[in-house]
């Protein structure tokens, strides 16, 4: 097993040394991003993404949550793993005690190769992932497995992503927004479409469109309609589409509610393992928990971008993502 996999990462890096290539901070080449099947990718998911389209083969019962990074991914998996093992568990719920990342597989990390270095839950058919629509293992389109997809307004999802580089990095915020270029830097590239998993707008795009196409199969959610309405439809819609609906008798214990709170970040943010545990710690990829909960609300970019800073993305978002009934 062993041999065979470092026999895959070996044609893969063939492939990827033809790949065009943004060389990002010198001192972190983990962070350089590849252009593959039209998107950006920093290495490691690249060779977990080539992996995966060689090797995964879904059930047709998973189902996939699939979001940009920054757009809410933390807490979908938080409110999709609550409502599909509310009957599992008591009042020693794991996600009091375990970072929401770490209760859903994360397809192109945990999935690579044929997956059997993974122990997947049997009962659980939850799987995330950052991977684009086009790119996408096909057998997920085909099987047609449902899709649940995430979106934010670019602008919070763009500082959301500063914030979580300089956690990545290691460097201390005052260190790096002194080089204010680095900022303008990474501003104007995200603009550009160049951004882990980016262009942002194609990303959405692709998802969008296929949920018009396929609406019982692909449900996609807006961060900002999760959080400003802050009602029950949506932990009811995610148990719905799930094919775990709430009884009657669950409504009336007020088990969605239950659900909400358990998942809001007020409630996440302030638990123990996610102030202070760490996330895939013995690897490459290790970060603080808490890097996840940052601030959780709409509109921080206000408190980051100039005001042509948010101009510029509005104008590249509304050409972009011409969508009817779709704005920020
Ligand atoms: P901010 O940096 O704007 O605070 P992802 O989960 O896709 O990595 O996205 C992270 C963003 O979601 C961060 O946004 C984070 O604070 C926010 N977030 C994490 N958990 C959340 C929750 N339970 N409810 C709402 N937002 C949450």
């Amino acid at each position: 097993e062993e041999s065979k996999n470092s026999i895959s990462t070996i044609r893969y890096n063939a492939l990827i040394s033809t790949l065009p290539k943004v060389e990002r901070i010198k001192m972190s080449p983990n962070l350089d991003w590849y252009k593959y099947q039209g998107f950006w990718f920093p290495y490691s998911f690249l060779v977990g993404l080539l992996s995966i389209q060689e090797h995964f083969k879904p059930l047709p019962t998973d189902i996939f949550l699939c979001s940009f990074p920054k757009t809410g991914t933390t807490w979908l998996k938080a409110l999709t793993f609550a409502i599909s093992t509310r009957n599992r568990f008591g009042p020693n719920h794991p996600l009091l005690s375990t970072l929401p990342h770490e209760c859903v597989p994360f397809l192109e990390v945990d999935l690579v190769h044929d997956g059997t270095n993974y122990n997947r839950d049997p009962q659980l058919p939850l799987l995330a992932t950052h991977v684009p629509y086009t790119s996408l293992p096909k057998s997920i389109i085909e099987l047609g497995c449902k899709i649940i997809y995430i979106c934010r307004d670019p602008k919070d999802t763009f500082v959301s992503l500063w914030y979580f580089l300089i956690k990545l990095t290691g460097r201390e915020l005052g260190e790096i927004t002194n080089h204010k270029l680095c900022f303008q830097k990474e501003f104007e590239q995200f603009c550009e479409g160049k951004s882990s998993y980016g262009p942002f707008w194609d990303h959405v795009l692709e998802f969008w469109k296929a949920s018009l196409e396929n609406p019982e199969r692909i449900l996609f959610l807006k961060y900002e309609d999760m959080k400003k309405d802050n009602n029950l439809f949506y932990v009811r819609r995610l148990a719905e589409f799930i094919n775990q609906p709430f009884s009657e008798e669950e409504e009336d214990k007020g088990v969605p509610q239950k659900i909400m709170e358990l998942c809001s970040f007020g409630n996440l943010s302030g638990l123990e393992v996610n102030k202070t545990g760490k996330h895939r710690a013995d690897t490459g990829l290790g970060i603080n928990n808490n890097a996840y909960f940052r601030k959780g609300e709409i509109g921080d970019w206000k408190n980051h971008l100039t005001k042509e800073m948010a101009e510029t993305i509005d104008r590249i978002a509304e050409e972009n993502l011409d969508l009817d009934s779709y704005e920020y």
